[in-house]
């Protein structure tokens, strides 16, 4: 699974990438630390997605499995990155159609299942479908990227191109610094404020539901948060989660980013995240969670 391609155009620019190299995404200098900017990352995004999977223990909550295994349904992703959650889809579900949407090719575009298509465009632009399009639209792990006052643009775009009868499901980490070490917290509450910095309330999270509610076409919206504890005192799934965060964190754009939000050099940001953060693990049991939206379009 992946970008087999290691091409990738820009502006009529080609940037070949070796491993580990950054990626010229379209994107701000500080949005980067949110965003894929190595294979690193990718191999990081699929970490994550089958880490969620095996939280919930399927790859959606909505009740559509049956019409995806019987019907020629239309599921879109909006965000989709590499294409980690449409390629694990569209494998199982042959008879229904896929369609990813990002607005940088980090998705393989060569080899990739028939049923499964992805388009580059600008979600903040309103997505490029007519309405009530699509039996399943998807979008996860955007909570970095889209700010307060967007999510209600979002939300009601993803409602829009739904079919009625159709289902739209969001899906997130999440936490609420339970359970936290000092510099867990600090890390975190850096985190927050550098998200704040742009616009992004990661607080807003958990009430995501009330803004799907409130789109007269989906009044009834169910919300399911699954807890996991980072780090060793997690288990098996404590550590792959501590390898997730610590990737995550532990790099050249990360740390320029948060270093100053933490007013520490980047030499100790660096010792911070590679020696000191995996010490405190050892001894707390900080409490993380995935929380999973979906409704029922009525209309
Ligand atoms: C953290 S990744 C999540 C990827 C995938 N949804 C997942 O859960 O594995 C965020 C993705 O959103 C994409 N993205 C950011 N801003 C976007 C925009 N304005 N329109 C479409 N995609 C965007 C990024 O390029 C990136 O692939």
């Amino acid at each position: 699974m992946g970008n087999n391609n290691s091409t990738f155009k820009r502006k009529n620019k080609k940037i070949v990438l070796d491993k580990n190299e950054t990626m010229d995404l379209e994107v701000g200098k500080d949005l980067k630390y949110y965003l894929p900017n190595n294979y690193e990352d990718i191999d990081r995004i699929h970490m994550f997605h089958f880490f969620q999977r095996y939280i919930y223990q399927g790859n959606f909550s909505s009740p559509i499995e049956e019409r995806l295994m019987q019907e020629k349904c239309k599921v879109l992703d909006i965000g989709c990155g590499p294409g980690t959650w449409l390629l694990d889809l569209a494998n199982k579900y042959e008879k229904s159609l896929f369609h990813g949407l990002d607005n940088n090719s980090i998705f393989p575009n060569e080899i990739k299942p028939s049923n499964l298509n992805f388009m580059k465009a600008d979600m903040f632009d309103g997505l490029p479908f007519p309405d009530n399009e699509f039996d399943f639209v998807h979008q996860g792990t955007m909570a970095f990227i889209i700010k307060a006052d967007q999510w209600t643009f979002i939300i009601s775009e993803m409602i829009r191109v739904t079919k009625p009868g159709g289902f739209v499901e969001i899906h997130e980490p999440y936490c609420i610094s339970k359970g936290f070490g000092p510099i867990l917290n600090k890390i975190n509450e850096a985190h927050i404020s550098s998200c704040l910095q742009r616009g992004v309330d990661m607080k807003l999270l958990p009430n995501l539901d009330k803004i799907i509610k409130s789109n007269p076409n989906t009044p009834i919206t169910y919300k399911d948060e699954k807890f996991y504890i980072l780090g060793p005192n997690g288990g098996k799934i404590g550590m792959v989660n501590q390898d997730i965060f610590i990737g995550f964190h532990d790099n050249d754009v990360a740390m320029e980013n948060l270093s100053p939000v933490l007013g520490i050099s980047k030499e100790e940001y660096k010792i911070m995240m590679t020696k000191d953060l995996i010490e405190e693990l050892k001894y707390t049991s900080p409490e993380y969670s995935l929380i999973r939206f979906w409704a029922k379009k009525i209309n």
